[in-house]
């Protein structure tokens, strides 16, 4: 059984996330962040877990500002959509030129594609937020990045950002929520499907537009 643990930007509450197995101590690694590092790295030597890569659900500057650090550290690649590999490198795409920094992050390792299957996790293409946005599903859990949060959707006002492909991905990522699905977002608490039919309103208007 997956079990997770996540550790939260202070400044933009983003969440970086480490899944791993019950019984073993390999585990995966999700949107890095700097800040999150030092909380992280604690974390998994008390645990005595090795993760074994980073897959990134997207490539804004909230989600991506600890993957050079963690891939010195241990060692291991980054995964992340063809789509976000000019975020990684272009300021203006990741949005960190708006803070007034130049954030660029060593290209990835590898490349991810919709239904690919890494390690175990499915990769899911969801478009919208971003080009190269993806979720990635492992037994009942659900990890979403900037699709959707417990009370509404991700940002379609950001550069490359599309509206229309957000709300194919909000529907294509509904087929795989049932009622025991935990879904984890890139920012806030982690929710169940009866918490997005309860208290998800934009998300229900939005694709029923
Ligand atoms: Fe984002």
């Amino acid at each position: 059984m997956y079990k997770f643990k996540n550790f939260v930007h202070p400044l933009f509450a983003s969440n970086t996330y480490v899944i791993y197995k019950e019984n073993s101590n390999e585990c995966i690694i999700i949107d890095p962040t700097d800040i999150a590092f030092r909380d992280l790295a604690k974390f998994l030597e008390n645990n005595n877990l090795k993760p074994i890569s980073i897959i990134n659900t997207h490539g804004h500057y909230d989600h991506i500002s600890g993957i050079d650090l963690v891939r010195e550290t241990y060692k291991i690649p980054l995964y992340i959509h063809k789509n976000e590999e000019e975020f990684l490198r272009n300021p203006e795409l990741n949005l960190s030129i708006y803070l007034g920094k130049n954030l660029i992050i060593k290209p990835a390792e590898y490349y991810v594609n919709d239904n690919d299957e890494i390690m175990g996790f499915k990769i899911i293409h969801t478009p919208g937020h971003t080009p190269g946005s993806i979720c990635l599903k492992v037994e009942n859990i659900l990890i979403v990045g900037d699709l959707i949060f417990l009370n509404s959707i991700g940002r379609v006002d950001l550069p490359l950002s599309s509206e229309e492909d957000m709300r194919n991905s909000l529907i294509k990522i509904l087929n795989y929520i049932d009622e025991d699905t935990t879904i984890l977002p890139g920012h806030g608490r982690s929710f169940k499907l009866e918490d997005l039919k309860r208290e998800n309103e934009i998300l229900w208007s939005f694709i029923n537009f």
